[in-house]
């Protein structure tokens, strides 16, 4: 079999601070030097497309009631998947994303308390493929860091969104709720103990294998 054909779609998960941005370029160039012959496309949720950046903008900043974060969130995704990430995995690209859908979960869900109901209806909506079945991503790669730490390495580096406003107690049933979602899809999720050094951390990534 051929593998030219065969896109994969990896997400980076975890909460403010955890070290996701610190890494996603060192991985994509890792992807690119091991797969020369595929495009890898880096992008990021909220957002990926014009429409979803200036989704993210107002989701970023603006209060609002939390169904209507979800509906955004997810509208934005609508349009990331639409334009961007489906295409790409059709012609056999890598996506890496900057967080999807395990971050609705964590954040509306675990965060703010929206039920799973809601979350699994969206996610059924938005994510729904013609044959039946859900895109999700071949490889979600979760940074795993208490509240307190993400907090102190955010604080360091910038101003904080509207999320990052939030309380330790929010940071800790997000990362709950990631946690719980990592032991319910095993094969999908491959979690990084964030509190070790970027250097460790990177070590950790480099053995990562993927099945192309
Ligand atoms: N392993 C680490 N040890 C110490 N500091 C780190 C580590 N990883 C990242 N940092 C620092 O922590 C800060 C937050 O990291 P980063 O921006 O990568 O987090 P993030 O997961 O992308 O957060 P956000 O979700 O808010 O975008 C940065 O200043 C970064 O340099
Ligand atoms: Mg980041």
């Amino acid at each position: 079999m051929t593998s030219t054909k065969n896109g994969y779609f990896i997400s980076f998960e975890g909460i403010d601070g955890a070290g996701k941005s610190t890494h996603v370029d060192a991985f994509r160039k890792l992807m690119q030097e091991r797969y020369p012959e595929k495009e890898v496309v880096m992008t990021r949720e909220p957002g990926g497309t014009s429409l979803g950046e200036q989704l993210r903008n107002l989701l970023l900043e603006a209060p609002m009631n939390l169904e209507t974060e979800a509906l955004l969130m997810f509208a934005a995704r609508r349009e990331h998947i639409a334009q961007v990430i489906e295409p790409a995995l059709a012609s056999g690209k890598i996506v890496i994303s900057d967080r999807f859908t395990d971050a609705s979960f964590a954040y509306q869900g675990g965060g703010r308390g929206l039920s799973l109901d809601k979350l699994n209806d969206l996610e059924r909506w938005v994510q729904g493929r013609s044959d039946g079945s859900l895109l999700q991503p071949n490889l979600t790669i979760l940074f795993d860091l208490p509240g307190e730490i993400a907090e102190a390495r955010r604080s360091k580096v910038r101003a904080p969104d509207k999320f990052e406003k939030m309380d330790l107690d929010f940071f800790e049933r997000v990362r709950q709720e990631y946690l719980r979602r990592a032991r319910n899809d095993s094969e999908r999720f491959h979690l990084v103990d964030a509190t070790q050094t970027p250097e460790s951390i990177w070590n950790g990534l480099k053995l990562i294998q993927i099945a192309l």
